[in-house]
């Protein structure tokens, strides 16, 4: 097992990562339950495959859970559902000093973060995600959030859990494309600032995809290592160092836009969509030769995610892929960052992007499949 600290100002929390985590929760979360029952917040498909090992682990120390379940999906992250959820942790008489578990994947660690850093000006929160791309990403770090009519994750707060447990066991029962498309935001970190995690990626990502433990476990506290330090330096991403966690996410929002924020498209897929078309972006720039935007496409081709926008066979233009842009919540005073890249492993902030510019090169790529 891993642990992996992530340090911020005057406050300190664990990541740990490894197997059978869920198992000893009781133990490992010990300081985070105080009352006799504790509240776990669960997507459906997470209590079904996995809710009795953590109950019966939490009932070995005579504590009984109450739970709260969360249908799968973004639409789970909406007004009424924060509104629901924050009733029933009401009346379950949860006090600021408690921790609400959150069990699932990035929808249910989003909607029960925000419901706990509201409810009552603030209470403890803590971590048990069961996906590659919640483990990697959405559970460490505090940002949560709830979707609007106008777009996602656009209400929502920074609020901290005060610990998080990756079980990786919990992933061999994720479908195949999910686990793919946590492993994009898995190459995210090699190529933003790693290359010798890039590298390694090249040489194992079979091995990390079949979920062999000590590859799979090694990709993961990489990046949840990665994600630490630059949380732990920008916490609410203010000095533009915590942006460069969102390569491939300018061009990817505009993809999952076209494509209704569906299945058609899972975010991690746009995400690895995004990071190809920032670098091939960047080598049009001249920041970087083609030989290593290609590096970028073989890594996202080779762990079996969308390599080509053409591929996706969208019915639009590269304006109209920049308009989803201009509504992106990065947007400011009319300029929009991007994520770039000055090499592989080397993401830099560009504030000077030029949409037009950006449009045309949008339309030569959506003709390639
Ligand atoms: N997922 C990007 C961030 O946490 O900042």
């Amino acid at each position: 097992m891993a642990v992996i600290p992530v340090e911020l100002a005057g406050r300190e929390y664990s990541v740990h990562v490894g197997y059978n985590l869920l198992d000893g929760a009781a133990r490992l979360a010990a300081d985070f339950i105080r009352k006799p029952q504790v509240c776990v917040v669960a997507d459906e498909r997470a209590y079904e495959l996995h809710g009795r090992r953590l109950e019966s682990a939490l009932m070995e120390v005579g504590r009984d859970v109450a739970w709260y379940l969360v249908a799968p999906g973004e639409a789970s992250k909406s007004w009424s559902s924060l509104a629901k959820l924050t009733e029933w942790l009401l009346e379950k008489e949860v006090e600021r000093g408690d921790h609400v578990f959150a069990f699932g994947g990035g929808v249910v660690g989003d909607l029960t973060g925000f419901a706990s850093a509201i409810l009552k000006r603030g209470c403890g929160f803590v971590q048990l995600p069961t996906t590659l791309l919640a483990q990697v990403d959405s559970s460490v770090g505090g940002k949560t959030a709830i979707n609007t009519k106008m777009g996602k994750n656009l209400v929502g707060a920074f609020h901290q859990p005060s610990l998080v447990l990756a079980d990786l066991g919990t992933l061999a029962t994720l479908p195949v494309r999910e686990l793919r498309a946590g492993y994009a935001e898995v190459l995210k970190y090699g190529v933003l600032g790693d290359r010798e995690f890039f590298d390694w990626l090249g040489d194992h990502s079979a091995e990390v995809l079949s979920l062999d433990h000590a590859p799979l476990e090694h990709a993961v506290a990489v990046s949840v290592a990665a994600k630490a330090r630059i949380v732990a330096e920008d916490e609410r991403e203010t000095s533009g160092r915590r942006a460069l966690l969102n390569l491939g996410h300018t061009f990817g929002h505009a993809l999952e836009a076209e494509t209704g924020f569906s299945d058609r498209l899972l975010h991690g897929e746009a995400v690895a969509l995004g990071m190809v078309m920032a670098a091939r972006y960047s080598a049009r720039l001249g920041m970087i030769g083609n030989d290593d935007a290609d590096a970028v496409e073989r890594a996202v081709s080779l762990a079996g995610l969308p390599a080509r926008i053409g591929e996706l066979e969208l019915a639009c233009d590269g304006a109209k892929l920049v308009a989803h842009m201009r509504h992106d919540k990065k947007m400011d005073a009319g300029t929009l960052p991007f994520i770039l890249l000055d090499g592989i492993g080397k993401a830099v902030v560009k504030r000077d992007v030029a949409l037009d510019d950006v449009a045309a090169f949008l339309d030569e790529e959506l003709q390639f499949a």
